[in-house]
């Protein structure tokens, strides 16, 4: 699609424009939208950026400006076009071009045989060649251009019938607005694909789900068939959605069939040209069966390592005349298969639900499962998050339930096999009081979860304990969750100022405990006595104190019970702080038993004073920004961050135009590639880190 000319001069341009923005005039706007789409393939369709994310914005910008300036130049295809307004009130039925149809599907190598078999006979030939890409576990969408213009988008639906969604797919950026199509006598098409949403993303949404106490996607199939059919585009486009274009179902020609018509391959191979992100460098070709076996079992054993989930490989006869000469059932066509990998689902009995009490007194229902194998783990014990998902699964005791685990994602429950009920299942009876202390229970309004308000629940007192010596918060480590539980059940524990009051003498009688693990106990525990302020507010498990506003908040004050006399409204004006936060943060320093743990802690020797105030600013590393990836093995990544921050540095989460240092441990993964990537990025060793303080 673009040759090394083309992209020289295009580059070329970008950077006189971003030297030089003033250079630009009006009678370039056409070409100022080549070069963002240009660009946008770049990062979108080929993972492969030439400018910043910054750089880019600048250039949107631009163009943005430029059209508003003069309406009258915009056209429907612009970068800017893709921004929607308003929200869609109801997303109408559109009827497909040609039915989509689903696949057969095959399980093994003698699957596969005997459809070659098929294959060869349906087709008079003696070998048969065949196209492999992946099956991709997303959405399925069919998209329709004419005279270029991407014209409609719709979701899969019956096959026969959709919804169109076209506003919300214009939201994915590797779907191109417009596309050469005419170029080859192509006045209609109508192509299919899939909507996916990758891994990383999926993780990335899923934590944000459950830091809001709201049961996670299952998996991120669901994740992008949901994100399809949301009302608000722009709340599409956060979702950073990705789409595979995969199959040409429809075309009405001006002329003859191009060549790369005539077989599945090449028309992949144009769509890639046209700027389409289809599977060219996935997709392999083979003289016949043999091949297709050992290609589909790669892709089988590689699985995890991909950046998206797929649940198998689409084996396609190549011809597309043979296509036509196998023809289809009313359920699928002939000449394509579905290779299915090994099931990452099973299904076990429903036996009991227990209610766990979590720090902050969520009760979290339990669901015990018959232990079941999937994909190599066992899976006994499913989170069920809150009362709504067990109504919505209208889940009871003694179902039959089927169990999915896909790649890293925790087990999840998808439904209940309802057609096995024998009429012997229990409801779930959700408990009105704490299983725990007794307390009655309690659902604020604008919540999922119903709460255990009594802050001395002894569930809630232990989970605040574990949280308080855990890695990122306290981080003393011989003092994990079973110790933390045992202690607390012999009674030589019974809160968090009693960790730097334990009984040694006690616990060195104890079975395991010889003088060796006694003496790292101490030690640890003395240890964390150092730890700076932001751990200890970390540490205290402030409800929606994560780790970032622990440190916006012990920033903020010369000791920590100067929290005392800080009003919601001050609290407010902090980064990051909003009502929620704000509200709980008054409430937690508003309560005298928290106060008093403090003045009890500081007695032990914790130091709740602000020691980095007034150093930061000014420090050697003032402004600039840094991110820790791959294996450290100078220093530990927490001591490096705080010396950047005890410096004056700023931490980054990610990688974009905004970094300054990416400091590369060993084994740097995909953060260092997206680095390189970036010019303005100095990508640096763990030496010349140390090298920056002298
Ligand atoms: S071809 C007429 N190719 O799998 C044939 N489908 O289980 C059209 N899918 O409905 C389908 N990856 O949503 C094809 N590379 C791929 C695919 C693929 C995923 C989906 C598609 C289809 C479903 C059938």
């Amino acid at each position: 699609m673009f040759t090394s000319d083309i992209i020289r001069s295009y580059q070329e341009q970008t950077l006189e424009w971003l030297r030089t923005p003033s250079s630009f005039d009006i009678q370039q706007i056409a070409q100022l939208r080549d070069i963002l789409k240009f660009h946008e393939h770049r990062y979108y369709v080929e993972d492969n950026p030439l400018i910043s994310d910054g750089e880019y914005d600048i250039l949107y910008k631009l163009l943005e400006k430029t059209e508003e300036d003069h309406p009258e130049l915009i056209t429907s295809d612009s970068p800017t076009q893709r921004v929607a307004k308003g929200l869609t009130s109801v997303f109408t039925t559109v009827q497909h071009l040609v039915p989509m149809l689903s696949l057969e599907n095959s399980y093994n190598a003698e699957d596969l045989r005997d459809w070659d078999r098929k294959a060869r006979e349906l087709t008079g030939l003696d070998t048969v060649e065949y196209c492999v890409e992946p099956k991709f576990d997303g959405a399925s969408i069919s998209l329709i251009y004419e005279n270029d213009l991407l014209v409609r988008a719709a979701t899969r639906g019956d096959g026969v019938e959709g919804e169109e969604i076209t506003t919300n797919v214009k939201q994915i950026r590797s779907v191109p607005l417009s596309a050469p199509f005419s170029k080859f006598g192509i006045q209609q098409i109508e192509i299919r694909g899939e909507v996916l949403i990758n891994k990383n993303n999926f993780a990335a949404y899923n934590a944000q789900l459950v830091a809001q106490n709201l049961a996670p996607l299952a998996n991120p199939r669901n994740a992008a068939s949901g994100s399809l059919r949301i009302k608000d585009p722009k709340e599409v486009g956060r979702r950073n959605l990705e789409a595979f274009l995969y199959h040409v179902s429809d075309v009405t020609l001006t002329g003859e069939m191009p060549a790369a018509l005539q077989s599945h391959s090449a028309s992949l191979e144009l769509l890639w040209n046209m700027g389409f992100r289809s599977p060219v460098k996935q997709m392999k070709v083979f003289p016949g069966i043999d091949g297709v076996i050992d290609y589909c079992a790669g892709f089988e054993a590689g699985r995890d390592e991909l950046p998206y989930e797929i649940d198998g490989m689409v084996i396609k006869v190549n011809r597309n005349d043979l296509q036509d000469k196998m023809g289809m059932t009313t359920h699928h066509p002939r000449w394509a298969m579905a290779y299915k990998f090994r099931a990452r689902q099973g299904t076990s009995i429903l036996r009991r639900v227990e209610f766990q009490v979590g720090r902050t007194g969520s009760i979290t229902p339990v669901a015990k499962i018959d232990p079941v194998p999937i994909g190599g783990v066992t899976v006994g014990s499913i989170s069920l998050f809150n009362e709504d998902v067990v109504r919505e699964k209208d889940l009871h005791i003694g179902d039959t339930v089927l169990v999915e685990r896909a790649g890293d994602v925790i087990p999840y429950i998808v439904k209940p096999l309802a057609e096995l009920r024998t009429g012997k299942e229990e409801p779930i009876i959700f408990p009105t009081n704490c299983p725990v202390c007794g307390d009655a229970l309690f659902k604020p309004e604008d919540e999922a979860v119903w709460r255990c308000i009594n802050l001395n629940c002894e569930a809630q007192v232990v989970e605040r304990m574990i949280h308080f010596v855990s890695k990122d918060a306290m981080d003393i480590r011989s003092l994990g969750e079973s110790n933390i539980r045992k202690f607390y059940d012999l009674k030589l524990l019974h809160d968090i100022p009693g960790i730097y009051a334990l009984d040694f003498e006690a616990i060195g009688k104890l079975e395991g405990f010889g003088p060796k693990s006694i003496t790292n106990l101490q030690e640890a525990i003395e240890k964390s006595k150092q730890q700076p302020l932001h751990r200890i507010i970390f540490a205290l498990g402030i409800r929606y104190v994560g780790e970032t506003t622990a440190k916006v908040l012990a920033r903020a004050v010369e000791h920590l019970l100067d929290f005392r006399n800080y009003s919601e409204e001050k609290l407010r004006e902090l980064e990051d702080v909003g009502t929620k936060v704000a509200g709980s943060i008054h409430q937690f320093f508003s309560n005298q038993d928290n106060l008093h743990l403090l003045e009890q802690l500081e007695k032990a020797g914790l130091n709740l004073k602000n020691t980095q105030k007034g150093q930061v600013a000014g420090g050697s590393l003032s402004g600039q920004t840094f991110l820790f990836t791959g294996t450290l093995t100078r220093f530990k990544r927490s001591e490096a961050e705080e010396l950047v921050e005890k410096n004056g540095g700023k931490l980054l989460s990610g990688v974009s135009s905004k970094l300054n240092y990416l400091v590369a441990g060993e084994e740097a993964g995909s953060k260092l590639e997206k680095a390189k990537k970036i010019p303005t990025v100095r990508v640096i060793t763990e030496d010349e880190f140390l090298q920056l303080f002298g």
